[in-house]
Order: C-alpha cells, then structure tokens, then sequence
C-alpha cells in the first residue's frame, strides 16, 4: 500500500462511504415512538448487500462467547445463499455490556441480546430468510416488562452523547477504511493544510477541553507549556493503564476504534512539536493491544504516521509499550520510569513532565480519552465543543457504569447531567425494587456520593465540592444492602496494596486505616475509632507525595461525611444495618415457619444445620460459615431463613435440637401470650 497524499486520502474516503452506508444511523436516537419504531421486515436476495450484522466483540462479549456467534453467523449466512446480501460486521463494545453478547441488525437497528452460539440458527432462519424479526432475542424493558425492538428505543441509550466513542458499534476496529469512511483523519488533513501548531493548541483551550485521566488539568495548557521548551527531542505518551477496579472505558476505546486515537495523537504530536510518542496500555488488555497494533501497522501503511505524513514534512511515529499491571503505573510520573524501565514509582512534582519527562526530555502524558477527543473538535471546532457541559467542565465523558443497577454498560454523556438521569433513566433503576443508596465515582480515588446528592450535575468541580471526584470515569453503583464500611475497606485495601510504599505516611497510614476499618467491621471497634479515622485520613490526604496516597483515604472520609451512622452502629451496637459484615450478622431458622422441607440442609456447604424431613430445621451457629446458601434456597412463599445483625443478633435463641413440626406447632397453640420469634 503507496504511502498516501492528501487527495489520495480524500479519494479513499469517497470509495470507503459505501461499506458503512447501512449503518451510519445505528445510533442516532430518534424521538420515542410509542410502541417503538415499526420493524421493517428483512426481504432477503431483494438487492444487493442490504443488512450489516454489528457483531460486539468487545471484551465482555468476547468472553460471552462473541467470537463463536461471529462464526455461527457466518456459517449460517453462507447455508443460506446469503453470502451477497448480508455482511457479518465485527465491531468493538456496544456499550451495552449488560446485554452481551449483542447484535445490532443494520438498517433496521434492530437489538438483539443476550445471545448463545446455538440461538443463532432460529434467528438467520426467521429474521433473513423469513423476514420476521425474532421477539425472544430483543430487550426488555426491566421496568415496564415490554418488548423494545430498536436499539434507538431503548432507554439506555437516550440522553447519550456518543463523541469521543463516535465510531462504537459502526466501524470494524481492524478496518481503517471504516474509520477513513466516517470521516476519519480529515482533522488531521485540516490541521496539517491550514492549521499553524499554535492555532491548533488555541483551538483546544478554547474548547475548555481538560484531561480525562483524573485530574482534569486543562489539556492546551499541557501542550502550551511543552511546545514552550526548547529542548529537544519531546515526547507524548497516551496513558491506557487504566488501573481502577471496574473501570473500562479506555480498554473499550481501543478495542472499539484505535484511529481515532492515534489521529488525536497525531495531532497533538504536531502542536507540541513531537516526533515519537506512546501508548502505554496495561498488558492485561490483549485484545485492545492487538487491535491498536494492527492500526498502528494500518497507519503507517497509509502514510498517516511515520515520515512526510500526508506529503507534509512533518513526522510521527508511535509505539506501545505493556504496563506491568499495578495500579500506581498510570501516575504519569511513575509511568515515565515505567517506560524507561526503572522501577515504576512516582517521584515528586514540580518538575512536571511538560518539562521533564521522558529521559529527562519535554513530555506530554495525556489519557487516551483526552487524546481521542481532539478530532473531534478540531472537525466541529472549540465553540461547537465548549458548547456543550458546563461553566467549568465541557464536552462528554464516557463512564462505566456497574454494580446494582439495571442496565449496566459504557456510556458517554453530557457534563452536567445528573446523576439521577444516569441511574434512573440510562441505568434503568436498581434491581428488585431495591433502594439507590451511593454511588462510588473516580474508583479508589474517588468518594461514595449518597442518595440525597442524586440530582447533583456531574461535573469536575461539583464532583470534588461532594468529597468524591470524577477521576477516569468508574462508577459504581451501590443499593440498601451496601454496607458502607465494608465498601470503604475494599478501597482501603486495594490503595494499600497498591501502595509503592516510598512515603511513610501513604504506606504506614494505609496500613493503619486498613486495620482499624477490619477491627469495625468486625464488630471489635472502640470509642473514638471513627475520629481517628477522620483525623488519619486527612493526615494521609495532606502529607502524601502522589496522587495514590493523595487521595486514597477519600471512599472512608467521604462515608464518613454521609454515612457516619453506619459507623457508629457497628462500633457501638455492634450491628451491620446493611448485613454484611459476617461477624456482626447470623442466619436464623424461624421454627413458626419452617416445615422441614430439607432444602437448606442439603445445600449447606458445611453442615451447620440439623433437621429431617418434617422436622423444625436448627443451624449451629458455632459451625455456620455464613454464606447465606440457606436464605438463598429456602422458598420465598415460605422463608423461613432469616438474617440478623446488631441487638436482634444478640438475643436470638435458637431450638437447640430438631423437633417434629406437628410437636412444634401443637406446643406453640398451647402457648399463649408468647412471642412467636425467640424460643426458650
Ligand atoms: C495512582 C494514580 C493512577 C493513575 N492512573 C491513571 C490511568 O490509569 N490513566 C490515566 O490517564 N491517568 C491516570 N492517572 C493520572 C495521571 O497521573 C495523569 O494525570 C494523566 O494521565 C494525565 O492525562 P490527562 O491530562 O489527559 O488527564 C493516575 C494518577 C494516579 C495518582
Ligand atoms: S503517596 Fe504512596 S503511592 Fe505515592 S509515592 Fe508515596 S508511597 Fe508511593
Ligand atoms: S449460612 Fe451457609 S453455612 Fe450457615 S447455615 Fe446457612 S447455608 Fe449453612
Ligand atoms: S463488550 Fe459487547 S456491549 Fe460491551
């Protein structure tokens, strides 16, 4: 492949409109149509190539078994002549990860979830050949229990703001054509023919754009100080270390459209005056490594990175280099002797990486959501871009959004939503009819918001004024039966082991914070341990070199601000209102209402509860691992199994041997007056 020229990129673009003509509208929401856009029915063999097959293969899908759907629909597609009329279309994440693994059925938009190997059959069968879209695979809403057809319909999508994530579910990630298609380097094309280095950094700090990785430093002042040295050579280095537990946005931006980072990098490179750049990705990613080798391979082909690119005189290359997987890698300062191959701990700032980075040379580290978003405001421009968020923080940002809420996935949003559109419209509300509690933002770095803060607009500042942050983007969603100690303890650990252990204050302090949270939870905490953690964390807070350490007490001092009762209940009533904490709860046998049906004793892993068929069933606390495998199995229309915490824990009795139920209930007749809970 010739190295291209402007024109040549150009011409490119024009053949390449046509492979991704069906499916340019896959995410352009229209308004609701009550009952949902009415299916157009598939007429198969009518003309040529008329239905692309989006087929996730994103990490989560892929582990679903994406790879073997890919195939069954190939092998189902070519039995059945379809070969010209239907195109199997492997993309990146869909954003709906919840679903997986998905298809989208393009013109149509039809959705379809939730899918296995074997299911493809039934639905190549009535769908392309039959033309009758199949209602079993489609979404259905966990709220009003319907049928929603259309990917455009479903809730989770609306309110999105695909920008940075522009090309998710459309393009084939290993396809530059697809990316060239939907208008892919043309900023690049734009800055290289009309665009001075310094207009560009204008253009992006006029756009308000700030740094996706955490801090949300403002990137055109980056840049700015970095073309100022006069040292060279520079460097620039994407960050794709992404090391917070449940967070994956940047792992879905290379696996779902690589160009768009490397033609932000390109960019970037040519405002600050760099020749050679990284992209350090973390090595548990393999499938995003591969899919940004194969683009980087593509690229250079091209002509769009390496020597004169796109005819011009300017020059950039860039290489990956595999993080070694501990969180604190991605501290851009830590990073730096991670790729210089020392061992990767942070050292003290200033002077900062625009200054001295890379073997001591100007260095820009910036996180690949930020970089990805260039193009698109250099193709929009800044007022376009500013346009949208808030006073202080504009443009989208792609979230993970897990844990106790419905609809779980990736998505990007405008800054100052709140996070009561997110979690109840997006997310499509908590599971069973359970109770928003929190919401944990910025991972380990970050704070627990509460229910009461629900209609706060996230936005940087307002995210920070909360106790919390937005940090890469992780949130994790939390419901009445997170227990806010335990939560603040996972963090706790997780900082702690992750701790490089250089300052005393981070690596003693953590441990500290670490052993008093364990103690509380339990149920060994003692008056005054809910100050010292106040006092601790803000000494940790303030005395810290990095950022780990910086902010690694903010899950327990933000629990503490909205959560303080929680603490104190474990300390002083030794309870877990949540009933979590295994050495505050236990599992109880309500005799009322047991009828000895044996289903909780054949499932008890270790033999904890006594009983026989049609005999009262008695758990031996002493033995009872507290699993909960018995509240689990015991039929809802009789439960009998009970969970307890706090005083309710302490004054529980239980039988201490079986008995008949028939001698149980006559014995409970005879009684009168008595309470029907605690026994003698
Ligand atoms: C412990 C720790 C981990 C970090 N991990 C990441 C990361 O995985 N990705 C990232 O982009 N920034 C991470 N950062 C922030 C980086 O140090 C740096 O600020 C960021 O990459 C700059 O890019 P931005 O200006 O585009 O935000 C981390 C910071 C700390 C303190
Ligand atoms: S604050 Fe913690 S992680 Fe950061 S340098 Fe100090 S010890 Fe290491
Ligand atoms: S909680 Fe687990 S170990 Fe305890 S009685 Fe129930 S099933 Fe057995
Ligand atoms: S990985 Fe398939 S929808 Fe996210």
């Amino acid at each position: 492949m010739p190295r291209l020229m402007i024109e040549e990129l150009d011409k490119k673009r024009e053949a390449a409109r046509s492979r991704v003509a069906l499916r340019e509208g896959a995410f352009q929401i229209q308004p609701s149509v009550p009952g949902g856009v009415p299916v157009q029915p598939a007429a198969a063999a009518q003309q040529a190539r008329r239905i692309d097959l989006m087929t996730c293969c994103g990490t989560g899908c892929v582990a679903g078994g994406a790879f073997r759907i890919k195939e069954a629909l190939e092998a189902e597609i070519q039995k059945h002549g379809l070969r010209n009329e239907v195109s199997v279309v492997p993309t990146g994440c869909n954003g709906f990860c919840g679903q997986g693994p998905l298809i989208v059925v393009m013109p149509e938009g039809i959705f379809y979830g939730g899918l296995k190997p074997e299911h493809v059959p039934t639905l190549v069968e009535e769908h392309l050949v039959k033309g009758s879209p199949v209602r079993k695979f489609m979404f259905v809403s966990p709220e009003t229990k319907q049928v929603i057809p259309h990917l455009a319909d479903i809730p989770f999508f609306r309110k999105q703001q695909p920008l940075v994530l522009r090309n998710k579910g459309i393009v084939d990630p290993e396809k530059i054509e697809d990316y060239i298609a939907r208008d892919g380097y043309a900023a690049l094309e734009k800055v290289l023919t009309a665009m001075t280095p310094e207009r560009v950094i204008e253009e992006v700090t006029r756009s308000g754009l700030r740094g996706r990785g955490g801090a949300g430093f403002p990137t055109g002042v980056k840049w700015r100080v970095c073309r100022a040295e006069k040292r060279i050579p520079k460097y620039l280095v994407g960050n794709c270390d992404e090391g917070d537990p449940g967070a994956y946005m940047d792992r879905s931006l290379l696996e779902s459209d690589p160009h768009s980072l490397i033609e932000g990098m390109v960019i970037a490179a040519y405002a600050i005056g760099v020749s050679h750049g990284f992209v350090y990705v973390r090595t548990e990613y393999p499938l995003a490594i591969e899919r940004l080798r194969k683009a980087i391979v593509q690229a250079q082909e091209y002509g769009l990175l390496g020597e004169k690119i796109l005819g011009s005189n300017f020059v950039f290359d860039l290489e990956i280099r595999e993080g070694s997987g501990a969180f604190v890698c991605g501290e851009e300062t830590s990073l730096i002797h991670s790729i210089e191959g020392q061992n990767p701990e942070p050292r003290q700032r200033p002077p900062f990486p625009a200054q001295v980075g890379l073997w001591g040379c100007p260095t820009v580290i910036n996180n690949v959501e930020t970089l990805a978003t260039v193009p698109v405001i250099i193709d929009r421009g800044a007022e376009w871009y500013s346009a949208i968020g808030t006073a202080t923080s504009k443009g989208t940002k792609i979230f993970s959004l897990v844990g106790k809420i419905n609809n779980t996935g990736l998505i990007e949003v405008p800054m100052g939503i709140t996070l009561r559109e997110i979690i109840n419209e997006i997310g499509g509300g908590i599971p069973g009819n359970k109770q928003f509690k929190a919401v944990q933002t910025g991972g380990p770095s970050g704070g627990c918001i509460p229910n009461s803060l629900v209609d706060l607009p996230i936005d940087y500042e307002t995210l920070k004024e909360a106790g919390s942050m937005m940090g890469s983007g992780g949130m994790i969603v939390m419901d009445e039966d997170t227990c806010m100690v335990d939560v603040s303890k996972f963090f706790i650990q997780f900082t702690n082991d992750e701790s490089c252990g250089k300052c005393t204050v981070c690596r003693d302090g953590s441990d500290a914070l670490l052993e008093v949270l364990t103690r509380i939870s339990n149920g060994e905490g003692r008056d005054g341990d809910v100050e010292f953690l106040e006092e601790l964390g803000t000494a940790v807070k303030d005395a810290s070199m990095c950022g780990l350490g910086q902010t690694l007490p903010n899950p327990v001092l933000s629990t503490l601000r909205y959560f303080r009762d929680e603490y104190v209940a474990h300390i002083k009533d030794k309870d877990c209102p949540a009933k979590v904490c295994k050495p505050l709860i236990k599992y109880y046998i309500d005799p009322d209402k047991c009828p000895g049906c044996t289903l909780c004793l054949k499932n008890c892993p270790s033999g904890a509860i006594k009983g026989e068929n049609k005999h009262v069933h008695v758990i031996d606390q002493a033995i009872c691992n507290k699993c909960g495998e018995c509240l689990e199995v015991c039929p809802p229309k009789v439960s009998a199994v009970v969970k307890l915490s706090g005083k309710e824990a302490q004054v529980l009795q239980s039988l201490s041997a079986p008995v008949p139920v028939r001698e149980w209930r006559a014995r409970r007749a005879a009684e009168t007056g008595t309470g029907t809970r605690r026994t003698p």
